[in-house]
């Protein structure tokens, strides 16, 4: 096990604190893909491709989605510790293989919308359930593509009627698709389940409710329980398109972040979330709704929001476990 030292004028539990931050953000299987070296001037955001999806995520696309959401999360906690994130995204030489530098460029006094996206860090969680059949609201809305925007990525929302059956027949065809591919089977099925005293993964309170023929919308079954009779999906949920500006790591790594601010701001506005994956994991039909989107934008993850029931809290691995120590070598 590592030690933390000081980093970045923060004490050792300090340091502990803005790392927890981080690993609570959301990963696709809750793989929890990454890995910090933490230095006394900075700290370093490194991919752990061990625990890459191999099937469902052969570029590490996903993954690099993942630790862009941690990095928010670090952004956050250090900025609650009065500490202003200078951020250096796939850095290159300076430090082979990191996917990010962040170092410290002074102080700040977090804002209110700081605080409040701090608050919802520990809050935020995806769910799988049924939503409530309310709307989501316009001034709502408008704060998730903001969320978006402010992190250099674009969130499209599914507005009309021939848009939403062209991205459910999307979702619905990359589905099938995975459904005959026995390694994403294989991943899915080493993630979900009753696993006892697993750190990682999606234990069964987290599933949701098991997907039926008549849904409107194609879910992942993560081995859910069975559902209760009349607990059908809400008809019409908010659909939306996050999307980098590039289609390259550091456009993921920004996609990543604007994910988990558009995914914080949603838990600040009492709305729920859940993604929808299929579409962008299966590369041809990811090449199919980019098309739809217009050929520039650059889908990255689905998610459909509204308002739901509270649900628990996934596992997360312990920080010792997350750590690089400050001299080992990492591969790029
Ligand atoms: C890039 C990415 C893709 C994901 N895709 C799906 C998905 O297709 N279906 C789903 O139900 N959850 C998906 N998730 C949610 C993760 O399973 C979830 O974040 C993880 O289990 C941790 O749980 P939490 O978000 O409640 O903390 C995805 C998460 C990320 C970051």
């Amino acid at each position: 096990m590592t030690e933390l030292t000081a980093a970045l004028g923060l004490r050792p539990e300090q340091v502990e604190a803005v790392l927890t931050a981080a690993a609570l953000a959301p990963s696709v299987h809750n793989t929890q893909p990454w890995r910090f070296r933490v230095l006394p001037d900075r700290i370093e955001l490194y991919a752990d491709l061990e625990r890459k999806l191999a099937a469902t995520d052969p570029e590490a696309r996903e993954l690099r989605l993942s630790c862009g959401a941690a990095l928010f999360n670090l952004r956050m906690a250090l900025q609650g510790f009065g500490v202003r994130p200078l951020v250096t995204l796939v850095p290159g030489a300076e430090a082979p293989g990191a996917l990010a530098i962040v170092r410290r460029g002074g102080t700040l006094v977090p804002d209110e919308e700081m605080r409040a996206l701090l608050q919802a860090v520990p809050a935020r969680r995806t769910n799988r359930r049924p939503f409530h059949e309310a709307r989501v609201e316009v001034r709502q809305r408008r704060a998730l593509v903001r969320a978006a925007e402010r992190e250099r990525s674009w969130l499209h929302v599914v507005a009309t009627r021939e848009e939403r059956a062209r991205v459910k027949e999307l979702v619905q065809r990359a589905h099938r698709i995975q459904l005959d591919d026995t390694g994403v089977l294989a991943e899915l099925a080493a993630f979900t389940g009753h696993r006892p005293d697993a750190t990682d993964g999606i234990p069964p309170a987290s599933a949701g409710v098991r997907p039926e023929p008549q849904d409107e919308w194609t879910f992942r079954d993560f081995q859910a329980s069975d559902r209760l009779p009349g607990k059908d999906y809400e008809s019409d949920p908010l659909v939306v398109v996050l999307c980098s500006f590039y289609d390259s790591d550091l456009g993921e790594l920004q996609a990543g972040q604007a994910m988990q601010r558009v995914l914080l701001t949603a838990t600040t506005h009492g709305l729920s979330a859940s993604f929808m994956s299929q579409p962008v994991e299966v590369k041809s039909v990811r090449d199919e709704l980019r098309r739809a989107l217009g050929g520039m934008l650059v889908p990255q993850t689905v998610l459909r929001i509204g308002f739901s029931t509270p649900v628990p809290a996934t596992p997360r691995r312990a920080v010792s476990d997350l750590l690089i120590t400050p001299n080992h070598h990492v591969d790029a």
